[in-house]
């Protein structure tokens, strides 16, 4: 019998977790559990005989793939597969894949909570500003950008986007105007959302000079990744301009500097949580566990990551 294996260090709810169960099972294979694990000796030792995994950020390393000799297919429940190594896959001759929009809403609307809970002076009751009106900047027009636009045009504000892979006709379709450089979305822009994946390209890439042009009242939100940021540049920023605000679900490597030095304009939440909602949970782990029983079963490989 097939073993499908859930590995997550964070957790998804439990009724997604039925879900998956009801899927695998219903395949006819068999479905194990690892949650909350806290060393990678554990999933070493979970992945021993899984011919399909399922995770969420949960790092996929060429260690990990070395041990799990009977693995076929691994599924990166979410958007971004920056935690799995397609070389390594590649090499062990591993299908991986994403399961992309399914938890976009959640990361969306986590954005706004965000930005309402940094511009309301974290619900200290001191007075605060409005999204009203205001200009935010979407960078990168995916699933997550197509849904804070939705929410953001919900808000009265005025809503660009800048995405080198997107057509500005899209965008113009939902209501989003585009920019032609990311420079002008910075330079246009009091608030900008980002949603780049981390790759070669975009590491280290919103520096110093990107985040000096942002009008006054600038305010960044990363729901995406913290590598995208050179931090060091940003903490500058933040040194240089009392008016910079920066909002973010991923902790920086040097959070707790700039959480001492601007307990007013910093917030990050404990844990990176803008996919942790029971609908995101089910859609995400769903979509895997259906991505792999297809693949087994008809050799389907939509949203395959490692072509
Ligand atoms: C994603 O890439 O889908 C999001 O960052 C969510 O990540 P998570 O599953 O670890 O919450």
């Amino acid at each position: 019998m097939k073993k499908v294996l859930v590995a997550t260090e964070k957790p998804f709810s439990q009724v997604a977790v039925d879900e998956i169960r009801i899927i695998v099972e219903e395949a006819g294979y068999k479905l194990e559990l690892l949650e909350k694990y806290t060393s990678e000796a554990e999933l070493l030792d979970a992945v021993a005989h899984a011919e399909a995994l399922i995770v969420r950020s949960d790092k996929v390393t060429s260690k990990v793939l070395e041990a799990a000799k009977d693995l076929k297919i691994v599924v990166r429940a979410g958007a971004g597969y920056d935690n799995l190594d397609l070389d390594a896959c590649n090499e062990k001759g591993v299908v991986a894949m994403n399961t992309p929009g399914q938890n976009s809403n959640a990361v969306a609307e986590l954005v706004f909570g965000m930005m309402i809970y940094g511009i309301r002076k974290q619900f200290s009751g001191a007075s605060g500003t409005e999204l009203r009106g205001k200009s935010l900047g979407i960078h990168a027009y995916g699933n997550v950008g197509y849904y804070v636009g939705k929410i953001a045009e919900g808000f009265g504000m005025k809503v660009y986007g800048y995405d080198p892979y997107v057509g500005a006709d899209r965008m113009q379709a939902h209501g989003v105007e585009p920019l032609s450089s990311v420079e002008e979305l910075y330079r246009t822009c009091e608030f900008v959302s980002l949603h780049i994946p981390a790759n070669d390209i975009t590491k280290n890439s919103i520096n110093k000079a990107l985040l000096s042009m942002m009008p006054q009242g600038a305010v960044l939100i990363n729901t995406a990744r913290k590598e995208v940021i050179a931090e060091d540049e940003l903490l500058e920023v933040m040194e240089e301009r009392p008016d910079f605000m920066y909002l973010s679900d991923i902790a920086p490597s040097n959070a707790q500097v700039i959480a001492e030095k601007f307990p007013d304009r910093f917030f990050f939440t404990p844990k990176k949580m803008g996919a942790q909602t029971e609908e995101a949970n089910v859609n995400a782990g769903m979509a895997a566990a259906r991505q792999i029983v297809s693949y087994f079963l008809t050799g389907d490989e939509t949203h395959r990551v490692n072509r």
